[in-house]
């Protein structure tokens, strides 16, 4: 049986998600690759218990995780019934709708139809009476703004949610999805953008809307999907993401990217970092940033990720090179 470590609270760092009774832990854990029904289950599951034991109380999925699609959840319905139902009320966990999931009209995108329906099946997969977060995950651009908002409200408010939140919203559309939210009368607790050094779009507004409306944010792919890491440094490992030329392409490593992460790697040496935990405390540097939504495909890259922490503070001469590099100097 599952015991989860008593010293779990001990060295995490916990931020508010905006203006919100929220705190998420700094680093939180994706479930997108590496959970799915085609993965090691006991792996999975120890990447699982482990990240519970070093305080990382936020686990993130969305109903297409997996492959196969849903099969993510699966995997995190079995897990929670085996080791974490005695947490439950420790557990942070979020789900989305917004993607491709099954077929026809109405199981994609942004209609109330798709995503209450979705949000019933995520609860099924996962053996939830309800989640704690339910994300729009995408803005759908031929469905009234309101309509997907009111989804949400529904969400929350018949108890199937706890909080809401929207993902890949840019700015301008995120004001607009707050106040619709507002108007509901539920708050938007955070959203969910992708930022990384080499993603920089939600500097470009998306973090000012975000901290003038009170609305936390969770960054994902803060490793750009390993790339920022020392992991790609000898080549494409054949465990590896890149390796199955999918999500990450292989064609996107080329000599110009690990030049990049050549320098960086450098840097994250002087400062007594991993590459991976340089790119976790970067954009922790922020402190509009809530969480660092990472994925992780071994329990190693758990501690790896959580041990970021031990150093976040960036003096204006490293993130003066650091903007060099990326810039391509
Ligand atoms: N809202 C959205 O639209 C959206 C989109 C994408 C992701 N997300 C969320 O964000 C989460 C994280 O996304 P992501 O998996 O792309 O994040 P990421 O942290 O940028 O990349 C994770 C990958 O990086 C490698 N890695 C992780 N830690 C490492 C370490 N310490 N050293 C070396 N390599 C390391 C692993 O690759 P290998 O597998 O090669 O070992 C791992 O699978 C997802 O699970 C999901 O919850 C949301």
């Amino acid at each position: 049986m599952y015991v989860a470590d008593d010293k779990r609270y001990d060295s995490m760092q916990y931020r508010r998600s905006g203006r919100s009774g929220i705190q998420l832990p700094a680093v939180s854990l994706g479930l997108w690759h590496n959970f799915g029904g085609v993965d090691n289950f006991e792996n999975s599951r120890a990447m699982l218990r482990r990240a519970f034991d070093l305080g990382i109380t936020h686990f993130d999925l969305a109903n297409n995780y997996g492959p196969p699609y849903g099969s993510a959840e699966e995997t995190f319905g079995q897990i929670l019934k085996k080791d974490f139902l005695p947490y439950r009320d420790e557990l942070i966990i979020s789900t989305k709708a917004g993607w491709d999931m099954w077929p026809g009209p109405y199981g994609d995108l942004g209609s109330r139809k798709y995503m209450l329906a979705s949000l019933d099946q995520s609860l099924k997969r996962m053996g939830l009476e309800y989640v704690d977060i339910f994300y729009h995950h995408r803005p759908d651009p031929d469905t009234p703004m309101e309509e997907s908002m009111g989804a949400l409200d529904t969400a929350v408010r018949s108890g199937r949610a706890l909080y809401a939140g929207i993902s890949a919203y840019n700015a301008k559309q995120t004001s607009e999805a707050v106040k619709i939210l507002r108007d509901l009368g539920t708050h938007c607790l955070i959203h969910q953008p992708k930022y990384s050094m080499f993603v920089r779009d939600p500097e470009q507004g998306l973090f000012d809307v975000l901290e003038k409306e009170g609305v936390g944010s969770i960054v994902f792919s803060p490793l750009a999907q390993g790339l920022l890491s020392d992991r790609y440094l000898k080549g494409i490992p054949s465990d590896s993401r890149a390796a199955r030329d999918f999500f990450l392409k292989k064609k996107d490593i080329g000599e110009a990217t690990l030049a990049k992460v050549r320098a960086l790697n450098e840097i994250a040496g002087q400062r007594g970092q991993t590459l991976a935990e340089m790119a976790v405390a970067w954009v922790l540097r922020d402190p509009r940033v809530t969480s660092a939504l990472v994925g992780t495909s071994k329990v190693s890259q758990v501690d790896d990720n959580v041990a970021a922490l031990k150093n976040l503070k960036f003096s204006a001469e490293e993130l003066r090179k650091i903007d060099g590099i990326l810039a391509g100097k």
